[in-house]
């Protein structure tokens, strides 16, 4: 049996995209992959089925993940514990725990750039251009800071986060978020460049708080954060409301997390998530806590 978490992404997202550095951290919740022999390969997840290479995009990324992994033969069943299209990296965790099914089958080692490449290989299908930091925070425990050239790079922090995660809805399609960003680049290059150094320098700090332990100072660059993405277009009623609700009932900080256009909500919460996952309840939000604690390869998460 193999796991995968989802992920929060705390600062960054679309801007990684174009070389910024984002911060991630995995969430308990994720995906469970189990692969056993098989006279064709097979996968199923909940009610879905795929064979490699059929004309859906779960069977491209199926056949694109063992074709990276160069697998034999292997029936895989799934268990995804996210909702997909929110935002809290679903495709990658099933790309993570599906190649790291296969390479338990297989009695090959669990090596991370293997199962980093074939995750990647599975995402290919569903994103067209990702940056890679949903596999590796779905790869990963604790936080951590990831760009396209340094990859991952675990983030110790000075104190526990304790998130509030709410799904502000519809789900969205990460491709066409990242997609409409670059459509906007094209027209506006000078306005998106900007937004993207804003960003950049927002995640420096952010980092820096991180590591200190300065939660209030984190809160407000995530709000900061969420400006900068809704000038990217990529919020929404549903996100403003759900962050709106989530600062009045007292969080440091509140934005979308991943591609945006619908999905989630990150709240960042002084001391507990219970006045915030009140608030998003009483107004009919679906929502869950997570805590991060500690940093990569020793740190635990909690939902
Ligand atoms: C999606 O979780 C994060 C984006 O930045 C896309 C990516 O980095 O691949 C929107």
């Amino acid at each position: 049996m193999a796991r995968a978490n989802g992920k929060v992404i705390l600062l960054g997202e679309h801007a990684v995209v174009y070389g910024v550095p984002a911060i991630a951290a995995g969430i308990e919740r994720g995906v469970e992959a189990r692969a056993r022999p098989a006279e064709s390969s097979s996968l199923r997840i909940g009610e879905r089925r795929a064979l490699p290479g059929d004309d859906s995009d779960l069977g491209r990324a199926f056949a694109a993940l063992l074709g990276a992994l160069a697998a034999p033969k292997l029936a895989v069943e799934a268990t995804l514990e996210l909702p997909p299209g929110s935002g809290l990296g679903a495709s990658a965790a099933l790309g993570v725990a599906i190649a790291r099914a296969v390479l338990e089958e297989t009695g090959s080692a669990p090596d991370s750039a293997r199962v980093l490449a074939a995750a990647a290989a599975w995402e290919g299908v569903y994103h067209g251009n990702p940056s890679g930091v949903d596999a590796a925070a779905a790869a990963h425990a604790g936080c951590l800071l990831f760009d396209k050239i340094n990859g991952p790079r675990p983030l110790t922090l000075g104190r526990d986060l304790i998130l509030a995660i709410g799904l502000a809805g519809p789900p969205a399609s990460t491709k066409l978020m990242v997609e409409g960003v670059a459509r906007l680049r094209e027209r506006r290059p000078a306005v998106v460049d900007k937004a993207l150094e804003g960003i950049r320098a927002l995640v420096g700090n952010a980092k820096l708080c991180l590591e200190a332990g300065d939660l209030p100072g984190l809160g407000s660059l995530m709000n900061y954060n969420q400006m900068l993405l809704s000038g990217l277009f990529v919020s929404t009623e549903g996100i403003e409301r759900c962050c709106g609700l989530a600062r009045d009932a007292g969080a440091l900080g509140a934005k979308l997390t991943g591609a945006g256009g619908g999905g989630a909500v990150v709240a960042l919460c002084d001391g507990t998530s219970e006045p915030i996952l009140g608030a998003w309840r009483a107004a009919g939000v679906e929502c869950f806590g997570s805590a991060v604690r500690g940093s990569v390869g020793e740190a635990s998460v909690r939902t």
